[in-house]
């Protein structure tokens, strides 16, 4: 028989009851966490968001309670009405802000069962993912959760008063709009009206926030959801949240320091402290000394050790003598054993025509004078790890994006390089403690601003150039002439195109990238010029963005923007290692809900009304 709350009335939180409550009368409620019968006397672990109270049922002192008590199970919800007392010193729990009281029981009411559960709030070993996710209510009650929703809360909150602080509206863009280029494809959802026509989920509100800076409202943020169908990873979710803004008259700088503000009161609000200004860095300059866009800076930089050995050296060991020859040291690694540098062959990636050379050590015995160079010029210490990334000498010479600083041969060995350097960095974590788990790490906050990127990327399968942000980026003024002839050139891996660089920028965080964002383009003529530099005909770009082209006619003034993934922050707050612990209803990498098992089939009449016919299930 389960009882009525009544007119009862919570009067502390579990987690808030203090050795100074002692002899007063408290009612606290939550769930059973935990159970402990020993005979005459039954402990109860009461739960809630605060955390744990020990709650006493004594036979001796009153029998018909304790008989009721022996009813409770995991997880039932209950109201307990009892005195404080502070718990003898032998019994304190200094693992738990409550441990040095208990609540001596006076009534108990059963507010609610539950069931047998599929695994406990309380349990250490954590059940499977896709338990956890069908039962994402139970998952969510666990400590780690709860702290990881509300650090998420916390991180939102210190954004939302900073930039109100700074004098940003917080405005809302629609969700039922139109296709956004970011890349990736859209969610599309049916007009019942117009059937046969669509309206896409906004994969950012990139065309609305530069909108709203024609409109006139000069500081925009929205802490905002994204849809992306997209190939899923642990950093990526079909429906993400960006702390999105745009701000009008803004040097690079300017949309950097309001990152950084925002960024120091998030970390502010769990208690880091972080370094501002970031340091910045060259796109060329972060392929050249880490192979990536989004360096971490944890770890050493590359060395270009080419200069170390001879032209025979290079030649005995097929290496190519005119692209780089990276090394990479990961500190603290100690001596390896045989089948451990056998272990790193299988890691490398190899991009181009890069190889690995994995066995320092071989290279060490048969070419000692260019060993010592490179140890010297690396900064080897004992116990470190010296592997090579080279060209090998077959690769051709190709004047494919002849402009480019960072030509598409370096290119493939620094990035296969980079790859092996995190890799490497992770396989030997615990040896060399630096990059352990993201969790251990929490203190050692390396942010980067990547800046100056390539307007353009070439895309191999499409063979023409492509936005590397998004087209409504601004290159920089001196590379406008550049742009010339763009619809004859997109086709050309020759083209001058390769060597415009845009007004692009991205923050980066331990190798995680955190946000993108760049000055925009804000007179027609330029826009029009790069809608055409990217192979658009004017009817294509008035047929996609007419109603943009057209905004930017009537007194656009200049602006920019960024938009940073929130739930990213939060991933690398709260230690974790994957979007879906901080999101609280995440997907799965098949992009389903587990818990309302959602994508799911709908009625013939539904798709009736939307006049769509399924020609055959989609599987
Ligand atoms: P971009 O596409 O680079 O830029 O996205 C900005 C940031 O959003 C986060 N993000 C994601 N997080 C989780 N899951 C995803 N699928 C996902 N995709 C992106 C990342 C990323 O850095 N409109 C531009 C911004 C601008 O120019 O102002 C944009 O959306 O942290």
């Amino acid at each position: 028989m389960l009882d009525f709350l009544g007119d009862l009335k919570r009067t502390h939180m579990c987690g808030a009851v203090r050795p100074s409550d002692s002899g007063q009368k408290a009612v606290l409620m939550g769930w059973v966490n935990r159970r402990r019968d020993l005979g005459s006397i039954i402990f109860i672990d009461l739960r809630d968001r605060s955390g744990v109270t020990q709650v006493v049922f004594n036979r001796e002192q009153n029998a018909v309670l304790h008989d009721k008590a022996e009813q409770l199970r995991n997880e039932y919800v209950i109201a307990v009405i009892g005195q404080v007392k502070k718990r003898d010193a032998d019994t304190f729990n200094p693992n738990i802000a409550t441990g040095e009281v208990e609540l001596v029981a006076e009534e108990l009411r059963i507010l609610n069962v539950s069931k047998q559960l599929p695994f406990l709030p309380s349990d250490t070993v954590l059940p499977n993912e896709e338990m956890r996710l069908k039962y994402r209510y139970i998952d969510l009650r666990r400590d780690a959760m709860q702290f990881n929703i509300e650090t998420r809360h916390k991180v939102s909150m210190a954004v939302r008063d900073y930039l109100a602080s700074q004098g940003f509206y917080e405005i809302e863009t629609p969700f039922m709009t139109r296709s956004t280029p970011e890349g990736a494809r859209d969610y599309l959802v049916p007009s019942r009206v117009q059937p046969g026509s669509f309206y896409a989920l906004p994969q950012s509100p990139q065309l609305f926030k530069q909108i709203l800076m024609i409109s006139g409202f000069d500081r925009y943020f929205q802490i905002v959801r994204c849809f992306r169908d997209e190939d899923l990873r642990a950093d990526r979710q079909p429906e993400f949240t960006q702390i999105d803004l745009e701000m009008t008259y803004p040097q690079q700088e300017s949309v950097w320091a309001v990152v950084e503000g925002f960024l120091t009161a998030a970390f502010g609000a769990m208690g880091h402290k972080i370094k501002t200004p970031f340091p910045r860095m060259d796109y060329d300059e972060a392929i050249r000394q880490f192979g990536i866009d989004k360096p971490d800076l944890r770890l050493p930089a590359f060395t270009d050790v080419r200069d170390c050995f001879t032209a025979e050296d290079l030649q005995e060991l097929a290496i190519h003598p005119d692209l780089p020859v990276i090394a990479i040291r990961t500190p603290k690694v100690g001596e390896l054993s045989r089948k451990e540098r056998d272990d790193i062959k299988p890691m490398f990636v190899a991009k181009g025509g890069a190889r690995v050379f994995e066995d320092f050590k071989r290279i060490s015995n048969k070419f000692p004078a260019a060993a010592a160079k490179i140890a010297e010029k690396a900064g080897m210490a004992e116990n470190d790890l010296i592997v090579l990334v080279v060209g090998s000498a077959q690769i051709a010479a190709s004047s494919e994006h002849a402009h480019r600083k960072v030509t598409p041969q370096e290119l493939a060995i620094y990035a296969s390089a980079g790859l092996l350097r995190v890799a490497l960095a992770q396989k030997y974590a615990e040896r060399h403690g630096l990059f352990v788990k993201t969790g251990d790490l929490e203190k050692d906050f390396r942010f980067v601003w990547v800046t100056n990127f390539p307007m353009y990327e070439w895309d191999e399968s499409e063979r023409q150039w492509m936005a590397a942000h998004h087209p409504f980026t601004s290159p920089h003024e001196e590379d406008m002439p550049k742009l010339e002839n763009g619809a004859q050139t997109v086709k050309d891996p020759k083209s001058a195109l390769s060597e415009v660089r845009a007004r692009a920028y991205d923050v980066v965080l331990n190798g995680t990238e955190l946000g993108s964002g760049s000055i925009r383009i804000h007179r027609q003529d330029i826009q029009s010029k790069i809608f055409q530099s990217l192979g658009m005909t004017d009817e294509e770009a008035r047929t996609r963005f007419g109603f943009f082209l057209e905004a930017l006619e009537y007194g656009t003034p200049p602006h920019g923007g960024i938009a940073l993934g929130l739930d990213r922050i939060v991933m690398i707050l709260a230690g974790a290692d994957s979007l879906r612990e901080v999101i609280p209803f995440p997907k799965t990498a098949r992009a389903v809900d587990l818990m309302v098992d959602a994508p799911t089939p709908v009625s013939e009449a539904q798709l009736k009304d939307l006049g769509i016919q399924i020609k055959k299930p989609v599987g």
